[in-house]
């Protein structure tokens, strides 16, 4: 099966065109490394002993785009390119709702000029913002976005659900991520912060690297075991296989449109984290406390069973293996770029 995989060689997008090779896909890379580097298709090479197809467009020009279909006949999609920085967003709002709604809506419109009628779409936990019953299922009530990063990951979902309702024989899959770390165990690929990190992994690993003083931890007094946020932290590996699973299941359907969470049912606080990587790591990390960070919701993990019973996923890998993988990433870093 033919896959376009958009932004697919950034971080979750990387991992998923290892593991859509390793079972026998050919994914077809649309990614203008706005976000990314081209030596990530080299270090794909590398994993697999397959050097994936690229085209380098932006998805909201939409005649490029119709190139690419054109050109490769795809009979699925994973649309993973958008921009994803919750604090910019607030700042620049109409340039995410500009590139991730844009983006999509193309994916839509040449679904339907090129019959393609697979999909999986890049959604995200924020969904579900400062959920009163944790964990957290796909039923539970959506909140009003804290962001509009947060929104056109809601705006994202809707369009798709009004699409869904005037089309013939589509299957979309909606995953919605929980907290995507770790880095591919080889340490060939991984998450690539440009500029200063918005998440706390490579937040972390810089800290222990040496290229940042210090990690802040944003709030000690949450209603929390320790007063730190909890949130669900998943393999990136892990989170990669959910979308092989999610075609797997596509390929029997005729016409659906399914949501799944995905996250490994386990709430980590960020002290945990932070702990449990000095242990892995044998690194002291410099770190103090600071203000709470704006938006960031107490305690969010996911209830995973739909995604166990209906799609056959299971997360394989545990913190442990995700930080230490990270690590060996971060380490690996200045021999790869
Ligand atoms: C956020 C979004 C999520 C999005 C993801 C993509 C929300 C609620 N969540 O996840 O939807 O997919 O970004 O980038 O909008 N932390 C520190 N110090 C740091 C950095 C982070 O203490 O320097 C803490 C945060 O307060 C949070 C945890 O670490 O409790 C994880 O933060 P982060 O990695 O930024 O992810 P989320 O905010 O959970």
């Amino acid at each position: 099966m033919k896959v376009i995989v958009t932004g697919g060689a950034g971080f979750i997008g990387s991992h998923t065109v290892v593991e859509l090779i390793n079972n026998g896909y050919t994914p077809i890379i649309v990614d203008d490394f706005r976000n990314s580097k081209p030596f990530i298709i080299n270090q794909i090479f590398k994993i697999t002993g397959q050097k994936p197809k690229h085209y380098a467009i932006d998805c909201c020009n939409y005649k490029d785009f119709e190139t690419v279909f054109k050109i490769e006949k795809p009979e699925g999609i994973i649309h993973f390119a958008a921009y994803k920085a919750v604090g910019e967003s607030v700042n620049k709002p109409l340039k995410y709702y500009e590139n991730n709604i844009n983006s999509l809506v193309n994916v839509l419109k040449l679904m339907n000029e090129f019959d393609v009628n697979n999909l999986v779409f890049s959604s995200s936990c924020t969904v579900y913002g400062s959920a009163k019953v944790i964990p957290v299922t796909e039923k539970t009530p959506t909140q009003k976005a804290e962001s509009p990063y947060g929104n056109t990951k809601q705006i994202g979902e809707d369009i798709l659900h009004d699409y869904f309702k005037t089309s013939k024989n589509k299957n979309i899959s909606i995953l919605r991520y929980f907290n995507p770390i770790g880095a591919h165990p080889s340490g060939l690929i991984g998450e690539l912060p440009i500029g200063t990190p918005n998440n706390l992994i490579p937040f972390i690993t810089q800290t222990a690297d040496g290229i940042r003083k210090s990690l802040t931890i944003f709030g000690n007094d949450y209603p929390t075991r320790d007063g730190s946020c909890i949130r669900d932290y998943i393999h990136v590996v892990d989170l990669a296989i959910a979308h092989i699973k999610a075609f797997e299941k596509q390929k029997n359907q005729t016409s659906e449109l399914e949501t799944y969470n995905v996250g490994t049912g386990k709430g980590t606080s960020v002290i945990e984290v932070v702990e449990c990587f000095e242990k892995e790591t044998k690194i002291k990390l410099n770190y103090s406390f600071g203000e709470k960070r704006e938006g960031d919701v107490a305690e969010i993990y996911a209830d995973n069973s739909k995604i166990i019973s209906e799609l056959e996923w299971e997360p394989k890998y545990s913190l442990q293996d995700a930080l230490k993988d990270a690590w060996n990433w971060q380490k690996n870093l200045k021999n790869v770029k």
